[in-house]
């Protein structure tokens, strides 16, 4: 993949960004949202510690195919080892990866993850250092924050990163501390000023309409949606709500890419939100299988699904692990007994 998304974020029009989404920003979602006018689409987080860990972990947190680019898949790490290790092994296969360092929920902080990393600036130095030293442009390495109650302590992390060689950062403009309230403008503002890297303003963008004032605005280079997009995956492209092409579209998409129930529903479930009416709503978000949600929308807006090609082939992954290997030798051969037994009768004998 030889996409550059630096010089994307340069480009002199608003680049458009889905969200990172748990649960939902999957490879489904990413190629609806692609043909409705999405630039660059991220990943939900992966747990880097269990991806290289884990066989099982690999395959449910990450597929791709092809088409599923420009591409950022985002981690939430601690350790240089874990961060980097899964790096090296979603590099093929995407564009660049992400910090989570704006997750605000109680298990991500009480482990050291999400926004907990904004108080430990070193910390996320060295994360994003290490993988701008392993692997080359134009990859890149991103780290998405919330703003911090002091912003002077925002913009100091911000100009850590810039010389650990972060390509970019998005800014979801809330503290970690804040819930639905309006996002706080007038300090991603004030970031602005004192931050050369392109910077990808997230934060209640529900319309395109939303987009353009929050890029104007905050003189960003991008503009982020998490909820918005969710509820109306062509929000991008100037929809005010989801149009049935788009609902049309995800049947398609869902038959030519396995796609578990939960998913498949849950996703029409925000899309029909605003198109619905309550009493539909009710009845249709209750469904339980898909031959039911497949009968409701031929009987309400006489769409099925209607495909024209086979299954898509998804890219099968031949993940690198000779970083984690390598490491793993190194940890075990400091921790191996008769290793230290030996160093501790050296030091014995001269002591
Ligand atoms: C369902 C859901 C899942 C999310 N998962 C992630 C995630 O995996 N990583 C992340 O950095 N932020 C995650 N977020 C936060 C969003 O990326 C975004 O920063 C936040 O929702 C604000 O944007 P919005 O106002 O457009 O929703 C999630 C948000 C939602 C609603």
């Amino acid at each position: 993949m030889t996409t550059d998304i630096v010089a994307t974020l340069k480009e002199p029009r608003m680049i458009k960004i889905c969200a990172p989404m748990v649960r939902y920003s999957k490879l489904q979602f990413r190629t609806l949202v692609r043909r409705y006018g999405c630039d660059i689409c991220f990943t939900p987080m992966i747990l880097a510690d269990s991806f290289v860990r884990s066989l099982k972990a690999r395959e449910n947190e990450f597929t791709t195919h092809e088409e599923d680019k420009p591409l950022i898949v985002q981690f939430a790490a601690k350790t240089v080892n874990d961060f980097v290790g899964a790096a090296e092994m979603v590099a093929p296969y995407c564009n660049g990866v992400d910090l989570n360092c704006g997750c605000p929920q109680r298990w991500a902080m009480k482990e050291g993850y999400g926004a907990d990393l904004l108080k430990k600036p070193e910390l996320v130095r060295d994360l994003v250092h290490e993988i701008r030293n392993r692997i080359p442009r134009p990859f890149t390495v991103s780290v998405k924050i919330r703003l911090l109650k002091d912003i002077r302590q925002t913009i100091a992390l911000c100009q850590v990163l810039e010389k650990a060689g972060a390509s970019f950062l998005t800014v979801h403009a809330r503290t970690p501390e804040m819930r639905n309230e309006p996002i706080d403008l007038d300090n991603l503002k004030l970031l602005r000023d004192y931050v050369q890297l392109p910077l990808v303003a997230n934060g209640d963008v529900k319309s395109l309409e939303n987009a353009e004032f929050l890029f104007k605005e905050s003189r960003s280079e991008g503009v982020m949606s998490a909820r918005g997009i969710l509820t109306n995956p062509a929000l991008f492209s100037g929809h005010s709500t989801t149009p049935l092409v788009c609902v049309q579209d995800w049947l398609n998409i869902t038959s030519t890419i396995p796609t578990e129930f939960q998913c498949f529903h849950h996703h029409l479930v925000f899309m029909l939100e605003k198109i619905l009416p309550k009493k539909d709503r009710v009845l249709f978000n209750n469904l339980q299988d898909k031959s039911s949600v497949l009968e409701f929308l031929e009987n309400y807006y006489n769409i099925r699904p209607n495909i024209q090609h086979n299954s898509v082939q998804l890219t099968k992954c031949n993940f690198d692990m000779s970083y984690v290997q390598h490491r793993k030798r190194y940890i075990n051969y400091w921790e191996d007994d008769s290793f230290s037994n030996f160093l501790g009768n050296i030091f014995d004998a001269n002591s």
